[in-house]
C-alpha cells in the first residue's frame, strides 16, 4: 500500500485503535474527524502507545467535500469509520445522524472515487433488524429498524452504487457489538460493556434495558481492527459485503454476570450490585448474532483476542483508568471516564 491510509472518525473508539495498529506498523496514517464524538487525546501518543510522528490530522466533517477533497490527497486507501453511531441518539435526532452517516459516506465516496482510492466502510448489523433466522448472513434482506440503521444501511446502498458507476473498490463491513478500550462509558449512548464496567467499578447497579434476555454478539475492538485491515488489503473488485463479529450470542444479562464475576475476582469483593432494569429502548433489536464465514473465507479473518479475554482485557483497563481518575493522575480525555 503506498501513500497515507485516510481513516475517517480516526479520533473515536473504533477509530483509534486502527491508528494505533497502522502507526505501529510504520504506516502513514491520515485522521479526519470532527471531534464530535471523538476525543483528540485518543489521537496522542500516550493513548495510543505508539510513535505518531507519522499521523497527520485534519479536523472536518465528513459531509463537507471540500474538507474531505483535501483529506484525500495522495490516498489510495480509506477506512470510512466516522459517523454519529447511536441507535438512541438516531431515535432523538434522526437529521443529525442521516446528515453525519448517510450524507457524509456519499462525501467520502465521491471523494474516493475521485482520488481512485479503495474504501473499507464500517457498516453496522443494525441493517438486519429483526430477522426470523438465528444468525445473520449477508444474503439476508435488510430490515433497518431505527434511524441510525436506516442511515447506515444508506451508507451501504452508496457504497454499492458507487462501486458500480465509480468502479472503485469497496469493502462493506457490519460491525456487531464492538468492545474494549476506550469506548465511552459516561454518556447516555455508551455501549452496554462499557457502561457495565463502570457501574461496578463505582459500586452501583449496572442499568439493564428490557429483560436483559436480548442477546448481542460482542466482538473485541482489536479483532474487529485486524479484520478491517485485511479487508483494506486484500484485492477484491466492486463492492462486497462481510460481517466482522465472532459468531458468539451472549444475552445482556450473562454479560453483566460475566462482568460481575470479573468485578468481584479484580476488586476482592464478596458481592457486586445486582441489575438494575429499565424499560426496553425503541428501536433496539432483539437478537443479533453473526454468521461470520464469509469475512473468515473472503479475507481471512482470524480473530486472535476473543470474547473472554477481551472482557478481562477491557475490565482491567476501565479499572486502571479509574484508579488514576480517582487519585487524580490521570491523561486527560476519556480514561477519565470510567
Ligand atoms: N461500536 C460499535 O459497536 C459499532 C457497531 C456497528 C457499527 N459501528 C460503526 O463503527 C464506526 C465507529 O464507531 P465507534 O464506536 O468507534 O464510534 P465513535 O463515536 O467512537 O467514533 C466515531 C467517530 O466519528 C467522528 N465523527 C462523527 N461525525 C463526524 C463527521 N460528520 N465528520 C467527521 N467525523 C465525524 C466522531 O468524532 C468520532 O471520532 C461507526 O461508523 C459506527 O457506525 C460501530
Amino acid at each position: 500500500m503506498s501513500g497515507p491510509v485516510l481513516v475517517t472518525g480516526g479520533a473515536g473508539f473504533i477509530g483509534s485503535h486502527l491508528v494505533a495498529r497502522l502507526l505501529g506498523q510504520g504506516r502513514a496514517v491520515r485522521v479526519l474527524d470532527d471531534f464530535s464524538t471523538g476525543q483528540r487525546a485518543n489521537l496522542t501518543a500516550a493513548v495510543l502507545g505508539v510513535d505518531t510522528a507519522q499521523l497527520e490530522v485534519h479536523e472536518g466533517s465528513v459531509a463537507d467535500a471540500a474538507a474531505v477533497q483535501r483529506a484525500f490527497v495522495g490516498v489510495r486507501h480509506c477506512v470510512h469509520l466516522a459517523a454519529l453511531p447511536s441507535v438512541a441518539r438516531s431515535v432523538e435526532k434522526p437529521l443529525d445522524t442521516h446528515h453525519a452517516c448517510a450524507t457524509g459516506t456519499a462525501t467520502v465516496l465521491h471523494g474516493a472515487a475521485q482520488a481512485k482510492a479503495r474504501v473499507v466502510y464500517a457498516g453496522s448489523s443494525s441493517a438486519y433488524g429483526n430477522q426470523p433466522v438465528e444468525q445473520k448472513h449477508e444474503d439476508l434482506r435488510e430490515d433497518p429498524l431505527s434511524p441510525y440503521a436506516a442511515a447506515k444501511f444508506a451508507g451501504e446502498l452508496y457504497c454499492r452504487a458507487f462501486a458500480r458507476v465509480y468502479g472503485i473498490q469497496v469493502v462493506v463491513t457490519r460491525f456487531f457489538n464492538v468492545f474494549g478500550p476506550r469506548q465511552p462509558a459516561d454518556s447516555p449512548y455508551s455501549g452496554v460493556v462499557a457502561a457495565f464496567c463502570r457501574a461496578l467499578l463505582r459500586g452501583e447497579a449496572p442499568r439493564i434495558d428490557g429483560d436483559g434476555t436480548q442477546a448481542r454478539d460482542f466482538t473485541y475492538v482489536e479483532d474487529v481492527v485486524a479484520g478491517v485491515q485485511r479487508c483494506l488489503e486484500a484485492g477484491t473488485a466492486n463492492c462486497e459485503t462481510v460481517n466482522l463479529a465472532y459468531g458468539r450470542s451472549t444475552s445482556v444479562l450473562e454479560l453483566y454476570e460475566r462482568l460481575a464475576a470479573i468485578a468481584r475476582e479484580r476488586l476482592g469483593l464478596a458481592a457486586v450490585p445486582p441489575p438494575r432494569f429499565a424499560p426496553p429502548r425503541p428501536g433496539d433489536v432483539r437478537h443479533s448474532l453473526a454468521d461470520s464465514s464469509r469475512a473468515k473465507a473472503r479475507f481471512g479473518f482470524a480473530p486472535q483476542v476473543g470474547f473472554a479475554d477481551g472482557l478481562l482485557r477491557t475490565f482491567d483497563w476501565y479499572h486502571r483508568a479509574f484508579v488514576r481518575s480517582t487519585e487524580g493522575s490521570g491523561p486527560e480525555g476519556r480514561s477519565k471516564q470510567a
